[in-house]
């Protein structure tokens, strides 16, 4: 893995969930340069807390928008979130109960989450959302 750099792909060019999204790419470069300077298993814990604040907090905002318009894949779109939660959740309790390899399983997941679900199914519902007046 690499330091993940935000480019064009991305963009939804819906300003407050791109601006949301950016802050998912900073907080994976974030433990990605504590990790290579030695540093993950000092900041996974902290990381890992503002992972899962920062993803019931992005996936609030998304949900209320698509619920609000009335998009017809909300409910497989909540799923998919419902998903990635609990896989945070997980990474918390591995990282509790004392597991070493955290701090790379927390990339993964993070990097996972940018490349598949932000360039899938956010991707998808941005026309919608647009469509509607949303910017
Ligand atoms: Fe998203
Ligand atoms: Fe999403």
């Amino acid at each position: 893995m690499s330091l993940l750099m935000w480019d064009a792909r991305y963009t939804l060019n819906i300003a407050e969930i791109d601006r949301q999204h950016q802050k998912l790419f900073a907080l994976f470069n974030e433990l990605y340069e504590a990790m290579q300077q030695g540093h993950g298993n000092e900041v996974i814990d902290d990381v890992l807390t503002r992972v899962v604040d920062y993803t019931a907090y992005h996936f609030a905002t998304e949900e209320k928008l698509l619920h609000q318009y009335g998009y017809a894949e909300e409910a497989a779109h909540r799923a998919e979130h419902a998903k990635l939660t609990e896989q945070a959740k997980a990474l918390v309790h591995k990282q509790r109960s004392g597991n070493a390899q955290v701090a790379i399983a927390t990339l993964k997941f993070l990097c996972d989450w940018l490349n598949n679900h932000i360039l899938g199914s956010d991707k998808k519902f941005a026309p919608f959302l647009i469509e509607k007046g949303v910017r």
